[in-house]
């Protein structure tokens, strides 16, 4: 079957949309520099442009092939798929490419999950893991116009950074802060890479918390949680200097998943 680069001609004149074939997307993640990235889980990668997600669905492909390579129980193969998951960041224009994003993302994770987990482990899917996958998503695919930093709403875009805390106890908890594209994109310069217009692969959240130009408002920290818990969206709430709301550290639950 061939592939669909362009859905209209208008498209192209407005928007610059023409999606990268498959096979220049391997060619790129195929170069030394990116398949060093492509071999820790964590390192993260940000598509500003993201369409339909040529590039991320490709690196979701390969991180979570690492995952299962890296897992030897069940509970560590869920907690490293959502941890590869996390790392990937994708900022698309217009609102039909981002839904569409959004469900290939999805898509891709659950069929791969859902066969290696029976595979490998002989286990069913578990819908903590899915409904934390789709917070996830749903936090680093974002609609937006990424050179002015805002979203479609005017308001400045928001990303996650998700750090994952040295084991205790046992358990692996993770930490998600959110900050704007603007203080992170100002904070970072992004590393020179031969595929740096198409995908930017950079510590994107690197020492942004120390770094005193970044005077964000709102910083809003999520309480550190069990990795398969993070579609529970528990949020820390700052002193009243970072926000409007004034109980310090109180904890508050701020919902669930949404399937929107
Ligand atoms: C050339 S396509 C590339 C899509 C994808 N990266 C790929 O390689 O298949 C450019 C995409 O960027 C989107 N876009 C255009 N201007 C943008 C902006 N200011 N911010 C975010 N996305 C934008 C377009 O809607 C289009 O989907």
């Amino acid at each position: 079957m061939t592939e669909k680069l362009i859905k209209s001609k208008i498209r192209v004149k407005k928007h610059g949309e023409v999606f990268t074939p498959k096979s220049i997307v391997n060619l790129m993640l195929n170069q030394p520099e990116i398949q060093e990235k492509l071999n820790s889980l964590t390192a993260t990668f940000l598509e500003p442009a993201a369409g339909e997600g040529a590039f991320l669905l490709e690196i979701l492909r390969r991180k979570l092939r690492l995952a299962l390579d890296l897992s030897e129980t069940l509970i560590e193969y869920e907690e490293n798929i959502l941890i590869a998951l996390t790392s990937l960041y994708g900022i698309e224009l217009l609102e039909d490419n981002c839904r569409r994003l959004r469900m290939n993302m999805l898509y891709v994770f659950h069929a791969i999950y859902g066969k290696n987990v029976m595979r490998k482990f002989s286990a069913k899917v578990n819908k903590k893991v899915i409904n934390s996958a789709k917070v996830i998503i749903r936090a680093n695919i974002v609609q937006g116009d990424a050179l002015n930093y805002i979203n479609n709403k005017n308001e400045p875009i928001i990303l996650s950074e998700w750090i994952v805390l040295p084991i205790k106890y046992r358990v692996r908890k993770i930490q998600r802060t959110e900050y704007t594209l603007e203080s992170i994109i100002n904070r970072n310069q992004p590393t020179e890479t031969s595929i740096s217009s198409q995908v930017e692969e950079f510590n994107l959240f690197a020492d942004l918390l120390e770094d005193d130009n970044v005077k964000q408002k709102n910083i809003i920290k999520y309480i550190p949680i069990k990795i398969i818990d993070i579609y529970k969206q528990l949020v820390k709430i700052e002193g009243k200097e970072n926000g409007s709301i004034p109980n310090k550290n109180e904890s508050v639950f701020i919902g669930g998943y949404s399937s929107k």
